[in-house]
C-alpha cells in the first residue's frame, strides 16, 4: 500500500514496487490521478482522506480483502503551508498536522494490526530534512514531520519483535508539485536551478524514484536488520 500515489514520489514509489510484480494499493485523496496510477501499474485505488482514522482502517480491510495480506505501507501522502507563525492559520496548522501526522499514524496503526496477526510486516514513512533541521517559513511542516520521526522511532520499538519493521525516508528537494507549489514567487525552471545550486550540495533537485528506490529497500527483505531508522535521501543536504 502506497498512500500519496497519486502524485510525486509516492506515484514513483508505487511504479517500483509494481515493476518488482508486488501488487500496490494505490491510496490518495485525488480520485483521477489514483486510478490513473492504478491503471498504469495494474494496481487498487482506494480513494479518500487519509486524516479520516475510518477510511485509514477501511483501506487497509479493502487491501486485505481483495489481496490476502498487507506485507508493506508506505506512507507518502502529505500537504505542506509555507508560511512561519504569525501566517499560519488555525486551520492551516490543523490540515497539516492532521494529514501528515494523523494520518500518517492512522495508517500505520491499521496496518500493525494486520501485520501483528500475520507475524511481518515493514512500513516505510516519509519524514523530510526539515524533520532534523529547521526550514525558514515552514512552520507547521517542519513541526510535523519531526513528529513523523518520532512516530517512526517509537513504533519501530513496540513491534520490534512483532516481525515489523518500521523506518523513514527523509527526502531533500524533489522535483514534485509539491515542491513547485505554493510559492509567493513564479517557480520557473531557472528559479528552481537557483535555488538548488543555492542550498543543496550536489547543486540539483532529486528525481522522485531516486527516494523511490531507497523507500524500496527499506521495505525489503535486503533492510532485514534496519529499523527506527531515518534516512537522510538528500545530497548531503543535512551533513552541512
Ligand atoms: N517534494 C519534496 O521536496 C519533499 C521533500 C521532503 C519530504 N517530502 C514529503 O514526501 C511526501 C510526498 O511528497 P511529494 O513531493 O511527492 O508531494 P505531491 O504533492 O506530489 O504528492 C502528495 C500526494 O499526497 C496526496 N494527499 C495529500 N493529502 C492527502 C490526504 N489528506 N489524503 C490522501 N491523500 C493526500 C495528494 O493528493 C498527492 O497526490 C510528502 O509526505 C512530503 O511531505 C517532499
Amino acid at each position: 500500500m502506497v498512500t500519496g500515489a497519486a502524485s510525486g514520489m509516492g506515484a514513483a514509489t508505487a511504479r517500483l514496487f509494481a515493476a518488482e510484480g508486488d501488487r500496490v494499493v494505490v491510496v490518495d485523496r485525488n480520485a483521477e490521478g489514483a486510478e490513473a496510477t492504478a491503471a498504469e501499474i495494474g494496481g487498487l485505488a482506494v480513494v479518500g482522506d487519509i486524516s479520516d482514522s475510518a477510511f485509514c482502517d477501511s483501506a487497509v480491510a479493502q487491501a486485505v480483502d481483495t489481496f490476502g495480506r498487507l506485507d508493506v505501507l508506505v506512507n507518502a501522502a502529505g500537504t505542506i503551508v509555507r508560511a512561519d507563525a504569525d501566517n499560519t492559520s488555525d486551520a492551516d496548522w490543523l490540515r497539516v498536522m492532521s494529514v501528515n501526522v494523523s494520518g500518517t499514524f492512522f495508517l500505520c496503526r491499521a496496518a500493525v494490526r494486520e501485520m501483528k496477526a500475520q507475524g511481518k510486516g515493514a512500513i516505510v514513512n516519509f519524514g523530510s530534512i526539515w524533520g532534523d533541521v529547521g526550514g525558514k517559513g515552514h512552520v507547521a511542516y517542519c513541526a510535523s514531520k519531526g513528529a513523523i520521526h518520532q512516530l517512526t522511532r517509537a513504533l519501530a520499538l513496540d513491534h520490534a519483535r512483532d516481525g515489523i519493521r518500521v523506518n523513514g525516508v527523509c527526502p531533500g528537494e524533489v522535483d514534485t508539485p509539491m515542491l513547485r507549489s505554493a510559492r509567493s514567487v513564479a517557480v520557473t525552471d531557472e528559479y528552481l536551478a537557483n535555488m538548488a545550486d543555492a542550498t543543496i550540495p550536489m547543486g540539483r533537485l532529486a528525481q522522485p524514484e531516486e527516494i523511490g528506490r531507497v523507500v524500496l529497500f527499506l521495505a525489503s527483505d535486503a533492510a532485514s536488520y534496519m529499523t527506527g531508522a531515518l534516512v537522510p535521501v538528500d545530497a548531503g543536504y543535512t551533513a552541512v
